[in-house]
């Protein structure tokens, strides 16, 4: 018998990796699509947040090892609080990962963290890309009212996105992040479903109907 898929027999000249890949594309954006991160994307990932530059605006950190990484993406993916996807280009690169944690299911809430890995990367258009398209799956698909992530006040790029998006500064951290031998505030931002400026225009159609 020829290759299957769930039990279903595949065509002649079917090939698992490609199907693999496209069974991933879940969420589609327009520069972007969002899948979730395997264990296989780990070392894209550590490579990343250990960047110089990343690390800077998420904050410093022990460097990931290998280890640490794979035991904090098996928690995430073993828990209804977090989730992880990966940030692809349109020809499948891995650019970023975007996050998720804290999801309460009764106050429909959770606290998202986006990280482009190389900068080369920034100021493309990418991460609003994604954002939009993670945000319109929350909001459009599952039911979510409310999103809300800390920013170091002065990651004029990052508040720029979320902001174009809708989100509103809630708060001022006063001295919450301690780098490069100082101090600095940190804001808390959310957007709720009503506020959020990214909606469908005419709302989707079904997946496959142009
Ligand atoms: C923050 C991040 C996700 C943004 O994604 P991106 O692809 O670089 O951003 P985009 O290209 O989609 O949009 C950037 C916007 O900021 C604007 N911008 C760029 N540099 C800016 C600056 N120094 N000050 C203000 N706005 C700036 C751009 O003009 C653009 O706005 P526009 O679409 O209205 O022209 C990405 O840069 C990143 O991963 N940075 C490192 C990690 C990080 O900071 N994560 C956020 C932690 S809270």
């Amino acid at each position: 018998m020829g290759p299957t898929v769930l039990g279903v027999p595949q065509e002649p000249g079917f090939n698992i990796r490609q199907r693999g890949l496209r069974f991933h594309k879940m969420i589609k954006g327009k520069l972007t699509y969002l899948r979730p991160l395997e264990k296989a994307d780990l070392p894209v990932l550590i490579k990343g947040l250990n960047a110089e530059e990343v690390m800077w605006h998420l904050g410093p950190h022990f460097p990931f090892t290998e280890r640490q990484a794979e035991v904090w993406l098996e928690r995430l993916n073993a828990s209804e609080e977090g989730k992880i996807f990966a940030i692809c280009d349109k020809k499948g690169r891995v650019v970023g990962e975007v996050s998720l944690d804290r999801i309460h299911h009764r106050n429909r809430q959770a606290e998202l963290v986006i990280a482009l890995f190389d900068p080369a990367d920034w100021g493309h258009g990418y991460g609003s890309d994604a954002l939009r398209t993670l945000l319109r799956f929350l909001f459009e698909d599952m039911n979510f009212h409310r999103v809300q992530l800390l920013v170091h006040e002065d990651n004029e790029r990052a508040i720029r996105i979320y902001e174009k998006l809708g989100f509103v500064r809630e708060g001022r951290l006063r001295d919450e992040n301690f780098r490069g031998g100082r101090y600095t505030a940190t804001l808390l931002m959310a957007v709720l479903a009503g506020e959020f400026k990214g909606y469908s225009v005419t709302g989707r159609s079904r997946p496959g109907v142009e």
